[in-house]
């Protein structure tokens, strides 16, 4: 039986040996918080002998994380790439995050800019007008998709920018997006065995094809296409690797920042004392955009492989071992974080969270998420919008990305 179907004390009572984290029904169902509460506090470093993805170690304390992802020597993202499902042999598709140095670091000197502080002010004002119409487009009292009219459309039109994509065509970049994160087990998954998965992909890779020929040939410009076509360490990729960093460009970009848009209103649903303190005070805007981000957790978890043996809270790691970081449960380690499970805008030390990483492969898009998330709220509590959840989020079924598919809303006249 999945760990998920178990009741919540009787996932408690299973023998530690068979817990097994990786199971994606614990995060469509949302059951995992007692899970990881356990392992942190009777097995913080665990290791589980059978799963559907073979055996891996579970690392659910805030410091073990910080410690694994410092030490880029010992736990490679190169070896065995970043998810705890392995890609296919025949179908591995290399990107700088499942690279170590040195070809990590001329990669992604290449693309960083795009998102670095001095380029964010340029964006600034676009994003900010097209959050406005965006709002004030929304139907009022009537039920609607705010993943779909709001998460999406938002971070989409960003991508669009990113890449200097046709406009028209924006909605590809999510679906490509989509394809490329799925579990294909997932019954509304868009692609449904790994073979659609690439077919899929190699579509993409030949449309980005002919805006890479494009951007070549021009003097270089501020986006990912023509900045990847000139850089030196992108510029003769080899065609698996052209299509693995467009999928993590697109997947980086998109299927992040849009569930912490949505998970951001769902947690001041449930939390209308924080949502009074918001509206009372929207100076508090960037503080609830830091705390949206472990509460949410977007990235569920980063595997990397051990290159050699080594100790990780008296655990002894041997080469080759898969080596899970579950950032969903280090945002919810008690022993570094104050009352780590409650949503608050006023928490003394909101950025002390995970969900960004940390080390050599910290996101390269995190304060442009953030930027886009504190204009979200900004432009809301500026229309005085009053909106109301009226359903119950579905899930996405995987064990990597925290989604949320659909959450039905409504907003008064
Ligand atoms: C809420 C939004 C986001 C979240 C939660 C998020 C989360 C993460 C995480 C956990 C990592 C891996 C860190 C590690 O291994 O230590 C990562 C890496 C990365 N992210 Fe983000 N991300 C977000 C937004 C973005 C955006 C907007 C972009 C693109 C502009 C982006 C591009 C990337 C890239 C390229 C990497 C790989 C970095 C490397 O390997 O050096 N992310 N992100």
């Amino acid at each position: 039986m999945s760990s998920a179907a178990l009741a919540e004390p009787e996932a408690l009572l299973q023998p530690l040996g068979s817990l097994d984290v990786s199971d994606p029904a614990i995060y469509a169902q949302d059951t995992w918080r007692p899970l990881f509460a356990r392992l942190r506090r009777e097995a913080p470093v665990h290791y589980c002998a059978e799963s559907r993805y073979g055996p891996y170690w579970s690392v659910t304390r805030y410091n073990d994380i910080m410690a694994v992802e410092l030490d880029h020597t010992t736990y490679s993202s190169q070896l065995g790439g970043i998810q705890v499902e392995d890609q296919p042999a025949d179908m591995q598709r290399g990107s700088f995050i499942r690279m170590d140095p040195p070809r990590h670091t001329a990669q992604r000197r290449t693309v960083a800019p795009v998102a670095a502080p001095n380029n964010l002010a340029s964006y600034a004002a676009k994003i900010r007008g097209r959050t406005r119409a965006v709002l004030d487009a929304l139907p009022r009292n009537e039920t609607f998709d705010w993943v779909d009219k709001v998460a999406i459309e938002l971070t989409t039109m960003m991508l669009a920018t990113l890449f200097d994509f046709p406009w028209e065509e924006r909605r590809k970049l999510t679906y490509w997006s989509d394809v490329a994160i799925c579990n294909v087990n997932a019954p509304d998954a868009p692609v449904h065995s790994e073979e659609e998965r690439f077919a899929e992909l190699l579509r993409m890779a030949e449309v980005f094809k002919g805006l890479w020929n494009e951007r070549a040939k021009a003097p270089p410009r501020l986006d990912l296409i023509s900045m990847m076509a000139h850089g030196e360490g992108t510029r003769a990729m080899p065609e698996m690797e052209f299509i693995g960093n467009l999928a993590l460009l697109i997947v980086g970009g998109n299927d992040t920042t849009r569930n912490s848009m949505s998970g951001g209103l769902l947690a001041l649903a449930e939390n209308p004392s924080e949502l009074a303190k918001l509206r009372a005070n929207p100076a508090l805007v960037p503080s609830l955009v830091a705390e949206t981000s472990p509460y949410q957790t977007p990235v569920i978890h980063m595997r990397r492989t051990a290159t050699r043996e080594a100790e990780l809270a008296g655990q002894r790691i041997r080469q080759g071992d898969k080596v899970v970081m579950w950032y969903i449960s280090g945002n919810r380690d008690e022993n570094a974080i104050e009352n780590p499970d409650a949503f608050s805008v006023d928490r003394a030390k909101p950025r002390q969270h995970l969900s960004y990483g940390a080390g050599i492969h910290r996101c390269v898009g995190d304060r442009l998420a953030d930027l886009q998330l504190r204009i979200l709220w900004e432009e809301i509590l500026a229309r005085g919008l009053d909106i109301e959840v009226m359903g119950a989020p579905t899930r996405l079924y995987s064990n990597f990305i925290r989604g949320i598919r659909a959450l039905p809303v409504r907003i008064a006249a």
